[in-house]
Formats: structure tokens, C-alpha cells, sequence
């Protein structure tokens, strides 16, 4: 992996330049193929789907392509999946759909390490008579234990929603183990995967989740989202189309549709994985795909390590989460606080270096107040993805030197 890195970054045209950004949990920069895609289906077969002219038959195969790229990407499982402009709207709908089936005293639980967009939409169901419940984060490894989860669960519980990672901390959750307890009590699960997914391969269906989302503009994609959804979770969902769509497939959870050149250019994606897997070693019998997620986790456990360790050598430095780089454990999301400043201090003075890092609670606000990290502004955050370089961490360990040392 290491000796394709240039190759790799030649394929992101937003990686030009000296600006260093670190930031890529907010967004990865997108594939030069997927801009192209883009283009393409703009300049070749923008027209209206459901023709039958020529074009608009090439337009929809265009459309299924990028649909079938990001089925892929969740795992192929044996349900749909649903496309909208974002994880939160995505959620919006869900939460929408699921509505007229729930009745007063049933039971949602939601959790403490999640990002607000797995967490509002399901909450605001209390206002027709949900009970929602809060499963509560393991202080010492900032982790989503299933026995703080194990007393939440009755008969009544219908959803429990859970991030496959954190978008603060990197700290990865064991979905599969919790999926077992979800369904043992008769209830779905539904797992926000959007910090996870630009790290590592997804299988939405193998983990057990009847509902799994990713944001796409943060896996090298435009600014779009896309959900898998189980047989039987989907067939939970209400039509929150127009009332003629109600056996639409899909199409029924999609109101307004799809943006066609967005999901067309999503087509490009795993075509990209699957060259990075072909390009590198390993045994014959892993394929392309998975090759490549195995050399991404391998190389950014590297880059993890590496601003771990300067972190941990710094006095004044706490790292929020776990200390260590192991890929099985985390992501190369890496927050920390500073003693004696206030986190909002640093991104400006690295920024004014070139250098790309947020502050804040990433929109994670249970998370943040449980820490009791408000009043310190929220963490910084460094987020590396693939295509990061080890003399990048290096040049931001230069800078942070100075002034966290
Ligand atoms: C873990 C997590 N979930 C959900 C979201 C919301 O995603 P979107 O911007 O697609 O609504 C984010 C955005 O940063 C996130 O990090």
C-alpha cells in the first residue's frame, strides 16, 4: 500500500496542492472517476427516466449501475437499499416511515456515542407515545457495551440504534454481538455507519443490522447517502412516497427520487477499491476488494500509531478514546484536548501552517456533555483516511509540537 500511495492520491484531484486536510471524517475528497462519471452522465443522457427513447433507456442503466456500486458497498445483502442527500435525511425518512406501525409504550433505544443523526429523528417519535431510551457509553474505553445495553431491553423494544463508530473518537462497537441481543428480544437494529464505512469493508447483512447507512460523500463519493434495509425491516416501512407508489419498491422510502448524475458517478467507487485490491499482493483467494480494505486497515493502524505515539508523549495531551492503533479496535479518527486550552484555540494556529483540523462535538452532543467537554469547546479532531501519507502526520506532529509540547 505504501509503495501505491502515489498512484492512489494521483486518483483525488482535491489532494493537489500543499493544503493539508485532516479532516476527512467531515468529508473525503472524491475520485477524479467518480467526477467524471458525473460529467459524463450530464453531457451523454440527461434526460428524464422512463422513456422509451433511446437516451432515457441509457440513463436509467447509468442510474442502476451507481445503485448497484453502492449495494455493493453495504455487502450485497438480500434487501434493498435507499439513496437520499444524507445520512440525516435519510434517518428523517426512516423515522417517517416506521411511524404509523409503533404504537404508544413500545420502545426505542438510542445511544450516547452516536452522532445526532442516528439519535433526533427516532427521539421525536416520544411525541405519539415511544418510550425512548438512552443507552449509556462505557466511561473507561468510551465503548457501547452490550451489558449497558442488556437492561434497556423488553419485550416492548422495537428499535435500538447504534453507531458502528464513533465520528469523534474512532472507537469501532461490535455490531454483530449486539444484533444477536436485539434480535433475541424480537426488536431491529439500526446502525449509523457513516464514521466506519470510508475505513473498512461494509457486510450490512452478515453484521445482523436490519438497517445500515453510510454518507457517500465521505467514501470518495458525491454528497449523497445510501441505507441498506433487511427483508423484514423494510417490510415494517410505510410508503412515504405519493400515495400511487405504495408498491414502488425502494422507490417508496425515496420521495422526490434520486439525484441521477450523483448515483450515476457513484458506479466509480468500488471500480477504484477493486483496482487498488488488484494492484497489491496477497493470496489468491481473497479477492480484489477485500485485499484492498485489508491493506487500507493495515495503513492507516500505521498512520494511527504514529500520531498516537507523539500524543502520548506530550504532557498536556489526553487522547479521548483508545490509545491504541489497533485496526480491529479504531479508526485513524483521533481526538484529543489540550490542558490549559480551550480546543477552539488550535485548529486556527494549525490552519494558519496550511493545515486542515476541526474542533467541536461533531454534532456527537451526548458524547461531548457525558465527558463533560463543553466547556472546553469539544475535543480537536484529526481525521486520517487511506490516502494519507506518514510525512503528513509527521508535518502535523511538527506543528503540533510547539504548541502542545
Ligand atoms: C457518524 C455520523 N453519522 C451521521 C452523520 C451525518 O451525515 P450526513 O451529513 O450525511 O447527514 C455524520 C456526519 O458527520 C457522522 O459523522
Amino acid at each position: 500500500m505504501q509503495r501505491s500511495l502515489d498512484r492512489i492520491r494521483a486518483r483525488f484531484p482535491g489532494l493537489a496542492g500543499d493544503e493539508l486536510l485532516l479532516d476527512n471524517a467531515g468529508g473525503s475528497q472524491i475520485l477524479g472517476s467518480v467526477i467524471d462519471e458525473i460529467a459524463d452522465y450530464l453531457r451523454s443522457c440527461n434526460v428524464q427516466h422512463g422513456a422509451s427513447y433511446a437516451r432515457s433507456r441509457v440513463a436509467v442503466e447509468r442510474v442502476l449501475a451507481g445503485e448497484r456500486a453502492l449495494a455493493s458497498l453495504l455487502g450485497d445483502g438480500p434487501g434493498p437499499v435507499i439513496i437520499g442527500s444524507s445520512t440525516t435525511q435519510l434517518v428523517f425518512n426512516l423515522a417517517a416511515a416506521l411511524a404509523p406501525s409503533l404504537r404508544p409504550g413500545d420502545e426505542i433505544v438510542v445511544s450516547e456515542a452516536d452522532h445526532e443523526a442516528n439519535v433526533g429523528a427516532w427521539a421525536r417519535l416520544a411525541g405519539q407515545g415511544v418510550v425512548v431510551r438512552s443507552w449509556p457509553i462505557e466511561r473507561e474505553r468510551l465503548r457501547l457495551e452490550p451489558a449497558g445495553l442488556a437492561p434497556l431491553l423488553s419485550a416492548r423494544t422495537r428499535l435500538v440504534c447504534m453507531t458502528h463508530c464513533s465520528n469523534v473518537v474512532g472507537t469501532i462497537h461490535d455490531v454483530a454481538a449486539v444484533a444477536d441481543m436485539v434480535h433475541s428480544v424480537g426488536a431491529r437494529l439500526f446502525v449509523d455507519g457513516v464514521a466506519y464505512a470510508p475505513h473498512r469493508g461494509v457486510d450490512a447483512a452478515a453484521l445482523g443490522a436490519d438497517g445500515y447507512v453510510f454518507s457517500v460523500y465521505k467514501v470518495y463519493g458525491p454528497h449523497l447517502a445510501a441505507a441498506y434495509l433487511s427483508p423484514g425491516f423494510f417490510a415494517e416501512l410505510a410508503n412515504i412516497n405519493h400515495h400511487f407508489l405504495a408498491d414502488a419498491g425502494a422507490y417508496r422510502l425515496e420521495p422526490g427520487g434520486v439525484c441521477y448524475e450523483l448515483v450515476a458517478g457513484c458506479a466509480a467507487i468500488p471500480r477504484y477499491l477493486d483496482e487498488l485490491g488488484e494492484a497489491l499482493d496477497g493470496p489468491a483467494e481473497v479477492g480484489p476488494r477485500a485485499r484492498a480494505w485489508a491493506a487500507i486497515a493495515a495503513h492507516e493502524e500505521a498512520l494511527s500509531a504514529r500520531l498516537l505515539e507523539f500524543l502520548a508523549a506530550c504532557p498536556r495531551v489526553r487522547v479521548v478514546g483508545e490509545t491504541c492503533p489497533d485496526r480491529q479496535v479504531r479508526v485513524p479518527t483521533i481526538s484529543f484536548v489540550v490542558a490549559g486550552m480551550r480546543s477552539s484555540e488550535l485548529p486556527p494556529r494549525l490552519a494558519a501552517q496550511g493545515i486542515g483540523v476541526r474542533f467541536g462535538d461533531f454534532y456527537a452532543r451526548a458524547l461531548i456533555d457525558r465527558l463533560g467537554l463543553r466547556a472546553q469547546d469539544g475535543v480537536v479532531r484529526v481525521s486520517l483516511v487511506h490516502y494519507n501519507r506518514a510525512d503528513e502526520v509527521d508535518r502535523l506532529i511538527a506543528a503540533l509540537a510547539p504548541i502542545v509540547g
